[in-house]
């Protein structure tokens, strides 16, 4: 079965308080603690994997302040968000695709931040990790070609848990690049 674009199970998003997604949620994990830790604030993850989106669902199902679909990226961005109705759009570690004749299927293009830059409030941001050099390298080159954003500095504390792949790299000691963009 393919993940379907607006049907019941979609919860719809609330209105009046700060909304943030994460898209590739993956299991969820940094959806829930988001969610924890702050409760006055809505989180929407988003994953097109059905095993991962369905152990998110169960994992924020308690939750009255977190939420997941389940669809592509891109679609998410593209026709379903509201405009200029997020916060926060948290994009780690994304596929980085590392072969050159797939770099097309690469999330992050000048192209999707655009699509991006329409669904953040006017001082909405990007919060983009990924563990691939050239995908940093790529990312930070689209967001220069976007031009609707400037970069920020990095602030990594308690703020943020980390993710599930945050992890891993971290205990394999893999480099993690990180780019904050706000919308200008
Ligand atoms: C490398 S994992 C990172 C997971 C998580 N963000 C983290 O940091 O732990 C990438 C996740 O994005 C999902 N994904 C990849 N492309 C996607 C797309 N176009 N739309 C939705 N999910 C996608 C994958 O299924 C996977 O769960």
């Amino acid at each position: 079965m393919e993940p379907c674009a607006t049907s019941e199970w979609m919860v719809p998003l609330p209105t009046g308080i700060p909304i943030e997604v994460d898209l590739g949620c993956a299991r969820g994990h940094f959806l829930e603690a988001m969610a924890h830790l702050y409760p006055n604030r809505f989180f929407l993850g988003v994953e097109r994997l059905k095993l991962r989106y369905q152990k998110t669902l169960r994992r924020v199902n308690s939750l009255t302040n977190a939420t997941v679909w389940w669809m592509d990226s891109r679609q998410a961005v593209e026709t379903l968000l509201p405009r200029a109705g997020i916060h926060t759009i948290h994009i780690s570690f994304p596929d980085p695709w590392p072969k050159r004749r797939h770099y097309r299927r690469r999330l992050v293009s000048s192209e999707f931040l655009q699509k991006c830059a329409s669904a953040l409030t006017s001082s909405g941001n990007l919060r983009l990790m990924t563990d691939h050099p050239g995908y940093f390298a790529a990312m930070q080159a689209a967001a220069k070609a976007c031009n609707e954003f400037s970069e920020e500095k990095w602030e990594n504390n308690a703020e943020f848990p980390l993710t599930e792949f945050q992890k891993r790299f971290i205990v394999s000691g893999a480099p993690i690049y990180c780019l904050v963009l706000r919308k200008t």
